[in-house]
């Protein structure tokens, strides 16, 4: 029996989420400034014919579909298909990112899955290559594979990698129950019928602060379109948002599509405190502080 791979894929935070008006292909573009932080997924991909199965573990994991729906099975049956081989893989995630929680989790699957295939079977595969399987996956499965921080255009899977200066800590607040990625997109539509949408672009502030590694800088400049769509379908998140601004965070805002919460601190001492704080609040699931940019999808 051969031993498995495994690779571990880092969750992320949107800094800046400008979401355009809805195209035809119903997508919206989107200028979307990713940071990965380290909370992480491990995807282990180990040889057994007649695969793929995915099995996973995690204090989510009943929330995690073991079908081929998983963007880690997914993920797994594109490559092959691509290379003319059976996908003959049993996957296991080991879940720490929240499920539904617009953190990117199932995207880590997916690219986590896609990276560990590719070494397990030694495929050869390009990163332009890889990059595009995930496209095809997934709005955000390119930036699970990149890590680090990027600029993604189009629906947010054409990516620019950004520099940045310094280290962010982050206190992230988990939600008791998830959000649907698509619902959220169609309440921001909703709320902003007949409204003029601009085009989305990167705000030149937002990428200064990153380049220089000013947290307070960051703190002034981030912003996420969806939170107004994200707040209307699950209204209670705005007492989440309190607390962490009570607690003293720099920044309050809504992860992505949510529901997780995302509270920029000044330094890791701040942050621990601001997620005691939350801990308390009663307004959260769980609470967990993480710092970014990290790596993305990384082999072990
Ligand atoms: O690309 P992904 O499968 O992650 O997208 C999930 C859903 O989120 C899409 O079906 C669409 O409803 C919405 N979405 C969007 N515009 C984007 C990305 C996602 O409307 N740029």
């Amino acid at each position: 029996m051969s031993t498995g791979v495994t690779v571990r894929v880092p969750a992320k935070v949107n800094v800046q989420l400008a979401v355009g008006a809805a195209r035809p292909d119903g997508f919206h573009d989107l200028a979307n400034v990713f940071l990965a932080v380290g909370l992480y997924d491990e995807v282990t991909a180990t040889p057994s014919p007649g695969g793929p199965r995915v099995t996973c573990a995690g204090a989510d994991a009943g929330q995690v579909p073991l079908d081929g729906t998983n963007l880690a099975a997914r993920a797994a049956v594109a490559l092959a298909e691509r290379y003319g081989r059976p996908a003959d893989v049993d996957l296991h995630i080991a879940k720490d990112i929240p499920v539904a929680g617009g953190m990117a989790g199932g995207s880590a699957d997916g690219a986590g899955a896609l990276l560990a295939c590719d070494a397990l079977w030694g495929t050869g595969a390009s990163r332009e290559e890889l990059l595009g399987i995930c496209a095809d996956l997934g709005s955000d499965v390119p930036f699970s594979l990149a890590g680090g921080a990027a600029l993604g255009t189009g629906r947010g899977e054409r990516l620019t990698e950004l520099e940045v200066g310094g280290t962010f800590h982050w206190v992230f607040a988990m939600a008791p129950r998830g959000l649907s990625t698509p619902a959220v997109f169609r309440e921001f539509d909703r709320l902003s019928e007949g409204r003029d949408i601009p085009a989305p672009t990167a705000s030149q502030d937002l990428l200064a602060a990153l380049a220089k590694g000013d947290a307070d800088a960051l703190a002034a400049a981030v912003s996420n379109d969806l939170q107004p769509a994200a707040l209307s379908l699950f209204p209670e998140l705005a007492h989440t948002l309190a607390a962490g601004r009570a607690a003293g965070a720099l920044a309050c805002l809504v992860s992505g599509s949510g529901p997780t919460t995302a509270f920029l601190a000044r330094d890791a001492d701040a942050a621990e405190s601001i997620a005691a704080a939350l801990r308390t609040s009663d307004t959260c699931r769980t609470v967990r502080t993480a710092a970014g940019p990290v790596p993305g999808a990384t082999v072990l």
